[in-house]
């Protein structure tokens, strides 16, 4: 379990607006507190992380962003002519805009071309140990799969050649567990509970790589436990209520019907997670992440996941 960090190569995903760019960066920024050298690439690049870590915005470029934390956006344009120059010796940047033009026809043309760029990239990344880990702020959990299929797709497409050599390494990246893993965020509610069933099914049958983690965010805390409930119900008590009422001087039903509505939702949600748990592989961890109030989310907070997450990790 606490080898999620020993990996090389993390892609998070889940459901949109469960917290993948929140438990990427937090992951991102836990490795590095502990001494990791680190990679975190944002692929959809809404500038989330830049928010996240109070830094300047991501570019395709990486920066050191806090100390052994870099911080990148993907660009398949950008990661194209780096392949270019990086295989083909194409010296200059300027000959490259005719190949640019066949390959944005290529792209959209044939499928897995665009991903296999954005995979590529961060394989090469792991491949050059230019890096302890990358992480990977990925697609929401839709395309993901596409993504991490993506050298399967085209070594189907290709049988021989520079091509063909490029995706047999990088599959061979992907699909070992102690090198690639998949985390799948999700919160404990209806909808992003059956999304994360769904995918780890996808993830085990049309993909190499392998699911090492659900990160369950926003779980909400235990407001009381059996013991407190029986107080709770007391309180409840009209006559208990109306003797409450008079010793404070206001209204308490508001107050007490927040506690309620607290108790039922946790409740609710955790018959989610049961179901989350029963249908994710026993040998797969689930880690919890806290429910954090608060209006503004940034380095603070980033912190506070990073604590949580490493606690969840045992470290
Ligand atoms: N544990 C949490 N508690 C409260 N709010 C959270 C938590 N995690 C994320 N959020 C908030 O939820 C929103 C979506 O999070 P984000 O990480 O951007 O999700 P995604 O990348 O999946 O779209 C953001 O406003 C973020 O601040
Ligand atoms: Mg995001």
């Amino acid at each position: 379990m606490n080898d999620l960090l020993d990996k090389k190569l993390l892609f998070v995903t889940g459901k949109g607006g469960v917290g993948k760019t929140s438990v990427a960066t937090s992951l991102a920024f836990l490795a590095a507190s502990r001494g990791q050298r680190v990679l975190l690439c944002e692929v959809d690049g809404k500038g989330d992380v830049a928010g996240l870590l109070e830094s300047p915005p991501t570019a395709f470029k990486e920066r050191e962003v806090s100390p052994g934390l870099f911080a990148m956006t993907m660009d398949t344009e950008e990661a194209m002519k780096e392949y270019l120059r990086l295989n083909l010796r194409v010296p200059f940047a300027g000959r490259i805009g005719p190949v640019a033009k066949a390959f944005d026809f290529l792209a959209s043309a044939a499928p897995g071309v665009r991903e296999i760029l954005v995979v590529g990239k961060l394989c090469y990344e792991v491949r050059e140990a230019h890096y302890d880990l990358v992480v990977v702020d990925a697609t929401a959990s839709g395309h993901i799969v596409g993504l991490l299929a993506a050298p399967q797709a085209v070594n189907s497409l290709v049988k021989v050649g520079l091509i063909r050599n490029q995706t047999d390494w990088m599959l061979e990246m992907l699909t070992d567990p102690a090198q690639t893993g998949l985390v799948a965020v999700c919160t404990p509610e209806e909808m992003p509970v059956t999304e994360t069933i769904e995918l780890a099914g996808r993830v085990r049958n049309e993909t190499t790589v392998n699911l090492a983690s659900v990160v369950v965010n926003r779980v909400l805390p235990e407001l009381f436990g059996t013991q407190e409930e029986e107080v709770f119900e007391t309180l409840t008590r009209p006559d208990v209520a109306a003797e409450l009422e008079l010793l404070v001087g206001s209204d308490t039903a508001p107050v007490l019907e927040a506690a309620r509505l607290a108790v039922t939702l946790r409740r609710t949600r955790s018959v989610h997670l049961d179901r989350l748990r029963e249908a994710i592989d026993p040998s797969v961890p689930l880690l919890y992440l806290p429910y954090l109030f608060t209006r503004s989310h940034g380095l603070r907070t980033t912190r506070q996941t990073a604590t949580s997450l490493g606690e969840e990790l045992g470290y």
